[in-house]
């Protein structure tokens, strides 16, 4: 389904070495995948469910399934066409593109594609600047603000270190990094975030915050403290804390401290319709992927794209019936075992 392989064959091995790497010894990079290898579904049968329905509504946006395409950096370095391409795949398929700070194309451009976008912060020592970024991201409709909040420094990409990957080639920049003066920023990342940061976000935008990289169920609860509108269980798909536990590993324990309060989304190793069930019936409301959309671009641009989305669709649909749910809130934790051995 997705050509991952194509596009290693197309990208420069170092562009591809930095797609496709995490931090460290890359352990958590592994273990996102294998935490759903090890899962096993435990199927009803004789429900009678008919036609499947995916649409899931968050944050006041009407997806038409639960499957939303991660923030990734640099798309313009996997196919020309860039983030604007991943946008009209995201809008043709009736899903939501979390545009990455980290874009390579002006947010208002890609917001021209009529796609629902989100947008994703790594808030900046300096405020006013971060100001600038975020009015640029209302300015262009993004209908959510995402807060990565797993990079309090960068994670050690072994990869990028050893083929001196460490500067976007000439030609490219991250266009959203422009300050009032038009002038581009390098990233910084933001040592002293903490929940200040949160609660001075919260008084800076009406846009629904959104906290990207919460793994442990005391952060949950605090999230909830905070006001935050959602959670993204996720560990930057192994790219900062080698070592981390797998998104899915994490998920159960986030739900409980949840409580079904705020909405709780996984990313990190969804790479089948069967792992999108999985994680939604361990009681996430929707899934993100990040690689898999990266390899769609790399191939086939727009349509490359659109081709990985509506293949998760197809098994997202397939895996429901089989299971013997209709919809995605029919689907509970009592579906899904770890065998033992
Ligand atoms: C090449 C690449 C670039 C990424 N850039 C960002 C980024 O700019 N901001 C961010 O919050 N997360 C970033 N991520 C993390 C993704 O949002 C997401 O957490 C991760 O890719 C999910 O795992 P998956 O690739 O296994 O689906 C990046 C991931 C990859 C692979």
């Amino acid at each position: 389904m997705v050509d991952e392989a194509g596009a290693r064959r197309r990208l420069d091995p170092a562009h591809w070495d930095f797609f496709a790497g995490g931090a460290g010894d890359e352990r958590t990079l592994g273990a996102n995948v294998e935490a759903f290898g090890r899962r096993r579904i435990v199927p009803r049968v004789l429900r009678g469910t008919g036609e499947r329905d995916l649409r899931t509504g968050l944050l006041g946006c009407e997806l038409t399934m639960p499957v939303l395409i991660a923030p990734t950096a640099f798309h313009r370095l996997a196919h020309p066409d860039g983030e604007v391409a991943t946008a009209r795949a995201a809008a043709a398929a009736g899903t939501v593109l979390v545009v990455s700070m980290a874009a390579t194309q002006p947010v208002g451009e890609i917001a021209t594609t009529g796609a629902l976008l989100w947008f994703q912060l790594y808030p900046q020592p300096d405020r006013e600047f971060t100001t600038t970024v975020v009015r640029r991201a209302e300015a262009a409709g993004c209908r959510a603000l995402v807060v990565t909040v797993d990079s309090p420094v960068f994670g050690r990409r072994e990869r990028d270190l050893r083929n001196g990957f460490l500067d976007l080639p000439s030609g490219l920049a991250c266009e959203n990094m422009r300050d009032a003066d038009g002038r581009i920023r390098d990233i910084v990342m933001d040592e002293g975030l903490s929940w200040d940061s949160i609660a001075w976000l919260r008084s800076r935008t009406h846009l629904p915050i959104v906290l990207k990289g919460v793994l442990h169920p005391a952060d949950a609860r605090l999230a909830v403290e905070h006001g935050v509108d959602a959670l993204i269980v996720s560990n930057h798909g192994g790219r900062q804390l080698d070592g981390a536990i797998a998104s899915l590993d994490a998920l159960p324990a986030v739900v409980e401290a949840v409580g079904g309060r705020l909405p709780v989304l996984l990313d990190g190793g969804v790479r089948r319709g069967t792992d999108v069930l999985v994680a939604l019936a361990l009681g996430a409301t929707a899934v993100l992927v990040g690689r898999p959309v990266i390899w769609g671009l790399t191939t086939g641009g727009a349509d490359g794209v659109r081709s990985v989305l509506e293949g998760l669709r197809t098994e997202l649909d397939r895996a429901l019936a089989l299971a013997g749910a209709a919809r995605p809130t029919e689907l509970g934790a009592d579906l899904v075992a770890v065998p033992r051995g």
